[in-house]
């Protein structure tokens, strides 16, 4: 089929690559010329895992790039994929959206019928409005001419390609038969799993995903799946706000918040999943979907008041990291603050409204001075956050400089592997506060650090409380 995805963001592009290597001739707009230019010459506009490699095996071949939006034409399906910001009042700003609408309807053809698919996460009831948009702006008639769907997308940063060749479900909202029949064409191949050998055979996750069932395809209208989106991004951040919360209260009573979540995870029900302590959820996609989906709850005054509560306990547990920074410090005025990892999760380059931002300003304000490291984040940390007087450390290692606290918020691989004796050395003194729980506890007392992690027992240096015991995680 012919494919047209408009945005080369993270969506767009991961989108396209996927569609271009099920062999579907796909072409990618962009008002940006540089990104295309990028797509054009083989290399990938984001960092995520393989899609370079994907992109280059397809373009030139099924998959081409665009500054013009020619190719709607003849497109079968034209795939919406640009930002949808948080307007100032909660709400998504839709102006992104409702320029590609009027472009794509400005060039759509008479003489076929097209699919319009709204892929960015948008609010329920767009559907219409780019139905409007698009009778307003091309003179044809909707369901006649062109139909618009809403397909949203589940895609994890960092693990993009696995979440849309391996989706656990592909949801699909529609008013009109024909429009359903062409994705039904559209996703067979990767329901179907055609041609991932060729294209995926030398990826890291490709044999278990093979293992893994087969997508569940479901059918509904569109305000329903636009619905399922928010629905669903809103039920996980719940979920980590709730576990945090649960960390927090461990920390309290001494109990392990570890064990506690494997064994809630244990239970079919409430599956092992998202139960991962953190300093608090952040990224591009939480959120701007918690803000929205509360805004329009509020609007259609039946207020998500569990959404609420998690996007505020949210803030707390950003406020708690440095709380409890502070409170081994004594105080953080003149102290130095190491900090590992910028972007709101690994394997991502994303470092938007990451909650690194949060804890760097409150540890500012409070008079330390941060040093900071993220293997990939770094430039657009800085680019996003030009006010926070941060000094960046290229080596992982140099935030250690003089420093009497390192702050672990991002659970890179790397870190692992550092040197930590090394760090050990560099340090004022030796207390590292692991938000993630990730660190080896053996390893890392041994060298004679304390170790406080969210939720579990804190861990003194070997010499100081005898014999270092493994805990359950
Ligand atoms: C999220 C959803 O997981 C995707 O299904 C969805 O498609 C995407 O948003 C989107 O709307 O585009 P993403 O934001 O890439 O994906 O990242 P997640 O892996 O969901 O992580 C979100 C945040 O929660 C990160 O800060 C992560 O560190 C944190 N997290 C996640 C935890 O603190 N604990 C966990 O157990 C899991």
């Amino acid at each position: 089929m012919n494919v047209t995805c408009i945005g080369s963001g993270y969506v767009g592009s991961v989108t396209a690559a996927a569609f271009a290597a099920l062999g579907h001739h796909t072409c990618v707009v962009d008002v940006d010329p540089a990104k295309v230019e990028s797509i054009r010459s083989g290399s990938s506009p984001i960092y995520e895992p393989g899609l370079e490699a994907l992109i280059r095996r397809t373009v030139g071949k099924t998959l081409f790039a665009d500054t013009s939006f020619a190719s709607v034409s003849e497109a079968d399906l034209v795939f919406i994929c640009v930002g949808t910001p948080t307007a100032p009042d909660g709400t998504a700003d839709l102006t992104y959206v409702k320029s590609a609408a009027e472009s794509i309807g400005r060039h759509l053809s008479k003489d076929r019928f097209t699919v319009v698919v709204d892929k960015s996460t948008v609010p329920v009831g767009t559907a219409d409005l780019v139905s409007r948009i698009l009778a307003e702006t091309s003179g044809l008639e909707p369901g006649n001419h062109f139909a618009v769907v809403s397909n949203p997308e589940f895609l994890r940063e960092g693990f993009a390609l696995e979440d849309v060749f391996f989706p656990d479900r592909i949801v699909i909202g529609a008013e009109h038969e024909r429009a359903f029949g062409m994705m039904r064409e559209l996703y067979r191949p990767l329901v179907k799993r055609e041609r991932f050998g060729e294209f995926l055979g030398d990826m890291p996750f490709f044999e278990e995903g093979m293992n893994r069932p087969e997508a569940v395809w479901f059918e509904t209208d569109t305000k329903s799946a636009e619905m399922i989106k928010y629905a669903s991004n809103a039920f996980l951040a719940v979920k980590i706000s709730y576990i945090n919360e649960v960390a927090r209260l461990c920390e309290a009573l001494g109990a392990n918040v570890q064990d506690v979540a494997r064994g809630m995870g244990l239970d079919s029900r409430i599956g092992e999943k998202f139960l991962q302590v953190s300093s608090g959820w952040s990224g591009s996609c939480f959120p701007k979907d918690t803000a929205e989906f509360l805004a329009t709850s509020r609007k259609a005054d039946s207020e998500l008041s569990i959404v609420r509560a998690a996007v505020e306990s949210n803030r707390d547990m950003h406020r708690f990291v440095v709380r409890k920074a502070e409170r081994k410090l004594g105080s953080l005025d003149g102290k130095t603050v190491g900090i590992l990892g910028l972007t709101f999760k690994p394997d991502t380059d994303d470092a938007r409204q990451t909650q690194a931002a949060f804890i760097i300003r409150e540890l500012l304000a409070a008079g330390a001075g941060v040093r900071a490291h993220d293997p990939k984040g770094m430039s657009m940390f800085r680019e996003v956050n030009p006010d926070l007087p941060v000094h960046y450390c290229d080596r992982p290692e140099d935030v250690a400089e003089g420093a009497d606290a390192i702050i672990l918020l991002t659970h890179w691989r790397e870190y692992l592997e550092l040197d930590w004796s090394a760090i050990g050395d560099a340090m004022r003194q030796r207390y590292v506060l692991d938000t993630r729980n990730f660190l080896p506890p053996n390893r890392i007392v041994e060298l004679g650090f304390e170790l406080e992690g969210i939720g579990v027992p804190p861990r003194k240096p070997a010499a100081a409380c005898g014999t270092a015991v493994e805990t359950g995680h």
